[in-house]
């Protein structure tokens, strides 16, 4: 059965982008059936629109209220009947309903070594607290932001003349490698979750580490 993957994003894309490629190189069960942006102007809307994919605008600026924007994102996913929802770069904290109803097919890329640098500004933090290792995780998403079963880690180097912009670089590039095996390895069903805890079925190893 093919997975209908769901895709939010906010800006630039390039996480949904690497989805996309990986999902046809790889020849996943899964089509992303719809790719759902909170901001009108985002560069991965456009993208998605030449690409042929549904590619809709959520604005959370028409809303009054957080949930308000909450119901009208979660009506407009519902409509894609998605089995698997991706926030792929989508910089809006979701309510608790959201949450709820995705719950255990809501997975999201952080920029951080989580529980590590949770929330904004994740390069500029680790770079002040002079950490030497930074990184991406794929989690899926719980009720507390940015907490959520881990389930793949991405360490990159953190180098000494290292500026927010070239670490981020650094750290996107890690992003794209883990995101599409987080994504491919729930499509796939080889993904368990007991007690909180996400484990490979196989024992593939859930840790990467890209010192270039
Ligand atoms: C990515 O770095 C992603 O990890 C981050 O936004 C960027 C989006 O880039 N997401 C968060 O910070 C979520 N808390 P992209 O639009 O090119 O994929």
């Amino acid at each position: 059965m093919s997975t209908r993957i769901l895709v939010l994003i906010s800006g630039r894309g390039s996480n949904l982008a690497a989805l996309v490629e990986a999902a046809r190189a790889n020849g996943w069960p899964a089509e992303v059936v719809g790719v759902i942006s909170n901001r009108p102007q985002a560069a991965g809307l456009q993208w998605a629109r030449e690409q042929g994919f549904h590619a809709q605008v959520v604005d959370h600026q028409a809303f009054a209220s957080r949930e308000a924007f909450d119901a009208a994102l979660l009506a407009a996913c519902q409509a894609r009947q998605p089995d698997l929802v991706v926030l792929a770069g989508f910089m809006r904290v979701l309510g608790e309903a959201f949450v709820r109803h995705y719950e255990s097919r809501l997975i999201n890329i952080h920029p951080s070594l989580l529980p590590a640098f949770m929330g904004l500004h994740t390069h500029r933090r680790a770079l002040q607290a002079g950490v030497k290792f930074a990184g991406a995780t794929a989690h899926y998403v719980s009720v507390t932001l940015d907490h959520g079963p881990v389930i793949a880690q991405a360490a990159v180097p953190v180098r000494a003349h290292d500026t927010e912009h070239s670490l981020a670089q650094r750290v996107l590039q890690a992003e794209h490698r883990v995101l599409p095996l987080a994504v491919g390895w729930h499509v796939k069903g080889e993904l368990q979750l007991q007690d909180g805890l996400v484990s490979h079925r196989q024992g593939a190893s859930q840790a990467l580490y890209f010192p270039d």
